[in-house]
């Protein structure tokens, strides 16, 4: 596996590659891999040809007080697993290659970056979508695959590719989950052992709200007031940022649930802000 940190390098690299007509993807990441990362690296060596991974901790997504600084780096342990995983160049761009000191272009998707996180995070899907499109335009990859834990950012991506005509493909990949059903993030770490057991019922709050639906209910009111309680009784540490139901492509809230329908949780628990979400009923398909 080559690293490479120059945009420069890495354009080369690519070029060639597609002289070559070869398939190239891209997984981008802030790094501290975990087996959330190495399911979408698999997925990238399975389908191309050229695996690129980004490991880039974006400033410019993280809001006033967020823990950009705190953010859980290892570059040597990050290295050895994409390596372990074929990855065939693990791009690591400072800051400054990233963003020149006169950067002024931001991207947004309008609207849907109200909606969840984006209540509390005014200005993080701006941060998001501006690098990830830099990411796109360097790397010129044919596909990128993103995790579905972050639902919401990867709505916005696809939005974003298809309003401006970015000719890659996104791609959505599973949630992958610790054997207590704790979806895996990076940000775990900074559990403590009894937030960490905590944690796990983020996920089965998903679960029961998802047995509610199967058994016939159809009021979100209802739905979203037994899994606070769960909630309250079950992770007396954590702070309910939002729990929402919302139309999987729309974001938008349902009062009722007829057709597709996508739970959507995020939660201070200690230091972590933890996110999360199930799909109650439909598919993900567009
Ligand atoms: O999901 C992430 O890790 C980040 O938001 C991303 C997509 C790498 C952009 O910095």
């Amino acid at each position: 596996m080559e690293q490479i940190s120059v945009i420069s390098q890495i354009q080369a690299r690519v070029q060639k590659a597609r002289q070559e007509g070869k398939v190239i993807s891209l997984v981008p990441t802030m790094g501290y891999f975990h087996e959330g990362h190495l399911s979408l690296m698999r997925y990238a060596r399975k389908h191309s040809d050229l695996v690129l991974v980004s490991l880039f901790v974006n400033p410019t997504q993280f809001g006033p007080g967020e823990d950009f600084e705190a953010y859980p780096r290892d570059l040597e342990r990050d290295k050895k697993l994409a390596q372990e995983q074929d990855v065939d160049i693990l791009f690591t761009p400072g800051k400054e290659e990233m963003y020149l000191l006169n950067h002024l272009t931001y991207v947004r998707v309008d609207k849907l970056d109200k909606f969840l996180c984006g209540r509390s995070r005014p200005t993080h899907f701006q941060g998001v979508c501006t690098v990830v499109l830099k990411l796109f335009n360097i790397c010129q990859p044919d596909f990128a695959v993103f995790g579905q834990k972050d639902w919401q950012q990867l709505i916005i991506i696809k939005k974003m590719v298809e309003d401006l005509n970015v000719g890659v493909k996104v791609v959505g990949h599973p949630i992958v989950r610790e054997p207590d059903g704790l979806a895996m993030s990076s940000r775990n770490v900074y559990l403590s052992k009894e937030e960490r057991k905590q944690a796990a019922n983020i996920y089965q709050g998903l679960l029961l709200a998802k047995k509610l639906v199967e058994q016939g209910e159809v009021e979100t009111s209802r739905i979203k007031e037994r899994v606070q309680n769960f909630y309250q009784e079950q992770i007396p540490l954590g702070k309910l940022d939002y729990l929402e139901i919302v139309h999987p492509f729309e974001l938008t809230s349902l009062e009722r649930i007829e057709d597709k329908a996508l739970m959507a949780v995020a939660m201070q628990v200690g230091k972590a802000r933890l996110i999360d979400n199930l799909l109650l009923r439909g598919s993900l398909d567009v």
